[in-house]
């Protein structure tokens, strides 16, 4: 973290490539204008033969950040190349928030904490339930499945197209977490409380399959990381057949808040104006 940072600006980044659609500059451009803070937050299109480069330069100094968050295709990399790593990127093995803190680059992955941290304020008690089914196993799972677990739901069904990526989270994550095909999806979703798709089906109109959630606990829960559109064609689906819904937006705006507040040293609110500011763009 910047030591002087009450009497000099401090920049961030996001690094990515591609990263024009990256919604991370609106977001905490917002904070800081909130905050007051003369600070920016760039976007940074580094290819990965050069983010090595990018991180040395980070490190040194010379590039005059303070940190960043990391997106597509580095954030395997960033875990590597980072000095401090803690345990939550470590278990992952990719870190999506780096920062400088006594000359040393510290890393961490945020999805996870802004994932719970939507469900919290938005469905308030979503984890009473012991079981959770999670659809897809791709990095988002991962940190997903990682959070609920940390939250104490006992058992985990992961769903996955690929049945053998599935077995893979469950060989990683151990005896709470189970590996299901997607033909089994009606059977893994019996008495679960939470359903989560962290896939791309249904992303910017691309198709969905139909979905049965009867099966689910009464008072169950159904969440999607797709926040384009905001009502996913799964929402609508679990939203028609009378369960409760969480979009996806929160989270994208929940994790931002941890790197905000190591790189400009206040803690920043996830509010409506906030959400209308992203909904517009979109
Ligand atoms: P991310 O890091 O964003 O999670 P990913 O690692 O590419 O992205 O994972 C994408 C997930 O969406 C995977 O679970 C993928 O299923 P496979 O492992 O079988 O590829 C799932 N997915 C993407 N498109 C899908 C589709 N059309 N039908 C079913 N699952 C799909």
């Amino acid at each position: 973290m910047h030591d002087s940072r009450e009497t000099s600006a401090c920049h961030a980044f996001v690094v990515g490539y591609p990263i024009k659609h990256s919604r991370s500059p609106l977001i905490h451009g917002h904070w800081l204008e909130r905050a007051g803070l003369a600070g920016s937050y760039t976007r940074q299109a580094v290819a990965p033969e050069d983010f090595a480069g990018f991180i040395s330069r980070l490190k040194s100094g010379e590039s005059g950040f303070v940190g960043g968050n990391v997106t597509i295709p580095h954030k395997e990399a960033a875990f590597t190349l980072a000095d401090r790593p803690d345990d939550l990127s470590a278990e992952l093995g990719a870190a999506n928030t780096l920062w400088l803190e006594e000359g040393r680059l510290h890393a961490t992955n945020t999805d996870g904490y802004g994932f719970l941290a939507n469900l919290d304020a938005a469905a308030p008690g979503w984890n009473r339930t012991d079981r959770a089914v999670i659809l897809g196993a791709g990095g988002a799972s991962r940190a997903i499945i990682q959070a609920v677990r940390d939250r104490g739901v006992g058992e985990i069904h992961v769903v996955n197209r690929t049945a053998s990526r599935a077995q893979e989270l469950a060989d990683r994550f151990g005896p709470k977490v189970h590996a299901h095909p997607m033909e089994a999806l009606g059977e893994a979703t019996k008495g679960a409380g939470l359903f989560v798709n962290t896939t791309s089906l249904g992303m910017d109109g691309a198709p969905a399959p139909a979905i049965d959630f009867s099966p689910l606990a009464g008072g169950a829960v159904v969440t999607d990381i797709v926040y384009v559109p905001l009502v996913t064609p799964i929402l609508r689906q679990a939203i028609d057949q009378g369960f409760a819904t969480v979009d996806g937006l929160g989270m994208l705006l929940h994790q931002a808040v941890p790197g905000f507040e190591k790189w400009f040293g206040v803690r920043p609110h996830v509010d409506a104006a906030l959400r209308d500011i992203i909904l517009a763009d979109m």
